[in-house]
């Protein structure tokens, strides 16, 4: 199969021209000016005069098919990437967990299972480490050698999925050695454990409380340490969804000292916040997530940390729960509201909306932030990430000037509530490639479940 995509706006993360681009299978063949003068026949031309040619979003941070609190995220793989590409995401790492007492390779499997069959897009896994004796750490080697160069671990939620400090210097130690990256959930969870339970102690049950228990600097401190395990461990780390200017803060410091820390933000903290909580009745529990969303004025700076790299990706944390079944269990009690919200499919929309029509950020920081800087963090470049001779062919056609109104009544997320309502937006993923293949076009799917291969991640960090 030859596609001819023609006279479209080339945009990478450094590049930003007008030509073509020949697809001949599943990858990148050629890209140059007046290609149909020299390709011979193609199956298919795509007339992308006056759009914008990206690579497919990457977005380096779902939870399908979670357990959590007793229930499990309502995206599974076919769903949730299906929903993704319908807006512009053709690659997803999400999180395997390890339960306590399991081995890793026994996680990996069982989410290989989840994905199986289902993904209708390219996928690949990090781990959630929750046990790890020192008999386990060879493990994470073995991991790294399976493409899986990634380790969630958590400062947070004592007794379910935190580590001790000793534990995170261990991994980040073993990953940093062997070509691995920890990616931190940082938060004192200890302390919100105990500001949890005076809450609760004090009848204060009603969904704000899960943000009123959360502070700022619970995971300005949880940053500030993991950056200094990290620094300890000659290693570097990752702060996954980070929400606030004093987390970014710790994360500014250390790059200034010439760290290699990283951070990625998520749409959420950048276009919602904490007024969300106030609303009436329950509604606030749709936005009962982790970190929790912050004050208005944090938004600024995030965008300066994204323009500054200070930030350098834009994940989801896609973790949809939904309102009437699932975020229901917490009613009489915030703890038990299952954290997390639906995300994946309208993150290229809102980041080229908020950023690049607000002229807040340039397009080929668009296009870094939301695909390239995932592919080089996570060992998925030249692959995945841009536009290249050679790359696998996951192309966006995204048209700049069209609007859309996102709402749960039109989205393909498979949740009963969107987070973001009623809001217009500029931008909206018209054509989208998998590996060749068109699976998205004009809002209608035509890929199929099963399609999207595991991804055998090289070493993080390796893609400059
Ligand atoms: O509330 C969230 N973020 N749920 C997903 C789990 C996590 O910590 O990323
Ligand atoms: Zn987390
Ligand atoms: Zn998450």
């Amino acid at each position: 199969m030859k596609t001819l995509i023609t006279n479209g706006h080339i945009v990478t993360a450094v590049d930003s021209y007008v030509a073509d681009v020949l697809i001949d299978g599943p990858v990148i063949a050629m890209i140059g000016k007046d290609l149909g003068s020299i390709t011979g026949p193609v199956d298919r031309t795509i007339d992308a005069a006056g759009k914008l040619v990206i690579p497919g979003g990457i977005d380096p941070h779902t939870h399908m098919d979670l357990p959590f609190g007793g229930t499990s995220s309502s995206d599974d793989f076919e769903t949730g990437t299906r929903a993704a590409a319908f807006g512009g995401t053709t690659t997803i790492i999400d999180f395997a967990v390890q339960s306590h007492g399991q081995e890793l390779h026994q996680a990996l499997d069982a989410w290989f299972a989840k994905a199986e069959g289902k993904a209708v897009t390219d996928y690949g896994f990090h781990l959630i480490v929750t046990d790890l004796p020192d008999s386990r750490l060879p493990g994470l080697k073995s991991m790294i050698d399976q493409g899986v160069s990634s380790f969630k671990l958590f400062m947070a939620y004592p007794g379910v999925f935190l580590v001790d400090d000793g534990t995170i210097f261990k991994a980040m130690t073993a990953a940093g050695e062997n070509g691995g990256l920890v990616c931190m959930h940082a938060e004192n969870g200890v302390v919100i454990d105990v500001l949890v339970k005076r809450a609760i102690a004090a009848g204060k049950t009603a969904p704000k409380y899960h943000a009123l228990t959360r502070p700022a600097r619970a995971e300005a401190e949880g940053v500030h340490r993991a950056i200094a395990i990290a620094e300890m461990a000659h290693a570097p780390v990752y702060i996954v969804h980070l929400s606030c200017s004093d987390a970014l803060k710790e994360v500014q410091n250390a790059r200034d000292l010439g760290l290699p820390a990283y951070a990625e933000t998520c749409p959420q903290y950048l276009f919602l916040d904490y007024s969300y909580y106030e609303q009436e009745g329950f509604e606030g529990a749709k936005y009962v997530m982790t970190p929790p969303l912050r004050d208005r004025a944090n938004q600024d700076q995030l965008w300066k940390g994204l323009r500054m790299n200070d930030l350098q990706v834009i994940s989801t944390d896609h973790c949809p729960f939904c309102f009437k079944e699932q975020k229901e269990l917490g009613r009489d009690d915030f703890t038990k509201i299952p954290n997390g919200g639906p995300g994946v499919e309208h993150r290229m929309s809102l980041v080229f909306d908020g950023g690049v029509a607000q002229r807040r950020i340039g397009l080929n920081r668009f296009v870094e932030l939301t695909s390239t800087a995932a592919a080089k963090i996570f060992g998925l470049f030249p692959r995945k990430g841009t536009i290249a001779a050679g790359s696998d062919a996951d192309i966006v056609i995204f048209d700049p000037d069209k609007e859309q109104t996102i709402s749960a009544s039109t989205h393909h997320m498979r949740v009963d509530y969107s987070a973001y309502e009623g809001r217009k937006v500029k931008g909206v993923s018209e054509i989208v490639l998998s590996r060749g293949n068109v699976i998205v076009e004009n809002g209608k799917f035509f890929g199929k479940a099963g399609a999207g291969k595991f991804l055998k991640r090289g070493a993080a960090l390796a893609g400059g």
